[in-house]
């Protein structure tokens, strides 16, 4: 069956497609080609390997791209895999003009004297096998005639906006040097030695050490001269600045939010601030347990933004783990309650964003209060 001869659904709607289509991440090429003496270029997300043997990839393009019709002609197109630097040669391509190649680093191909543009992820050059059309595009199938990698990051496009991907294996190795640091696996001041990371969390040296720097900008640990890492230990400057950043992400969420919170979070909410009570209530309730249900109830809260960078740098200014192990745990509970943190699930239900605000406030005097008796009682580091 041609999908041309298909008609549309009736009520169809293509906003709604697009939406829902948009929630397929991609990465981001550029589509080049030669034709006549010109070069052409455009912008394409819409690429995938079709085959391994033979080597095939394949692409689809719009029949209104002109890059579309000089393909079509030449029989032969590079696709140039863009690096997460380069959004603006993806905004460039992605539009219509004669210009595009000016200012844009390219070589010619030895196959085909197609532009291949420099510096990017990598390259891809393909001899069309097939060309079917599907709706208003054509599909082309490409045989891969040459293939080339640069080192780098990919740049990402999910739903209408260009990204960089996060390595899931990279941020898992993030999180246990920063949980192994916080918790003074090495104590406050002593060196952190990369092959010693390796071993005890099973992790890759290159995350290890791409996880130790990411751990110096945020203070958490320093380099000496030598260049070898330690762990920074923590005062009371550092301390109040972190809560206050994290406060101010709170608030701002709060505040961002005119529409209120769903039933089910602010369910959520109320529910940990009576479990708090319950291990405050408990004689044999853990301060570990107790902070956890805290951790839980910031983090739901700042989930509710719905974006992941905001949640990630929220995560990254908690330094929780330290105080498991700079409180013993007899008295923590004349010093830490969670009176605010009911007032502010209230205030939420409630809607009253100022009263939130003012609550996140007084929680963060509290957290600060808390934490500079913690670091006092170490001689003013932890
Ligand atoms: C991120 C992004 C992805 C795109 N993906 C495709 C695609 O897969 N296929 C396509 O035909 N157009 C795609 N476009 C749109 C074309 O790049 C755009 O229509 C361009 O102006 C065509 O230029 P041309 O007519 O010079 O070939 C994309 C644009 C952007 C910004």
């Amino acid at each position: 069956m041609n999908t041309q001869d298909l008609l549309p659904i009736p009520g169809f709607d293509q906003d709604m497609f697009r939406r829902v289509v948009g929630h397929f991440a991609s990465g981001v090429t550029v589509i080049t080609t030669s034709h006549d003496g010109r070069l052409y270029g455009t912008t394409a997300s819409a690429v995938s390997s079709l085959s391994m043997d033979p080597p095939m990839m394949l692409m689809c393009l719009n029949r209104s791209s002109s890059t579309h019709d000089a393909v079509r002609a030449a029989g032969i197109y590079v696709i140039n895999i863009l690096a997460d630097h380069q959004e603006d040669l993806a905004l460039r391509f992605g539009r219509k003009g004669a210009d595009k190649f000016s200012g844009v680093g390219y070589t010619v191909s030895e196959h085909g004297g197609v532009p291949v543009l420099e510096d990017v992820l990598a390259t891809i050059t393909c001899v069309v096998t097939e060309a079917p059309q599907g709706g208003s595009h054509t599909v082309f199938f490409g045989q891969v005639v040459d293939a080339r990698a640069a080192s780098g990051n990919p740049l990402a496009y999910y739903r209408g906006a260009f990204g960089r991907l996060e390595s899931v294996r990279e941020l898992d190795t993030y999180r246990k040097v920063r949980r192994w640091v916080l918790s003074r696996s090495t104590p406050s001041g002593g060196e952190l030695e990369i092959h010693n990371l390796v071993t005890a969390l099973g992790a890759e040296p290159d995350d290890v050490f791409n996880s130790l720097v990411k751990l110096t900008t945020e203070g958490l640990v320093s380099r000496s001269d030598s260049g070898a890492f330690q762990v920074t230990p923590i005062t009371a400057e550092l301390s109040d600045g972190l809560y206050e950043g994290r406060a101010m992400i709170e608030a701002g969420v709060i505040a961002s939010r005119a529409q209120g919170f769903d039933e089910g979070l602010l369910e959520t909410l109320l529910q940990l601030t009576k479990d708090m009570e319950g291990i405050r209530c408990s004689a044999d309730g853990s301060l570990r347990d107790f902070l956890e249900l805290h951790s839980r109830f910031h983090q739901s809260l700042v989930r509710a933004s719905g974006s992941s960078q905001l949640f990630e740098s929220y995560r990254r200014l908690s330094i929780a783990g330290v105080w498991t192990e700079a409180w013993d745990d007899t008295d923590w509970r004349d010093l830490l309650d969670h009176a605010e943190l009911s007032r502010l699930a209230e205030a939420l239900r409630t809607g009253e964003t100022d009263a939130a605000i003012d609550a996140v406030r007084a929680y963060t005097e509290q957290a600060k209060h808390f934490a500079r008796l913690a670091i006092a009682s170490r001689g003013g580091a932890v």
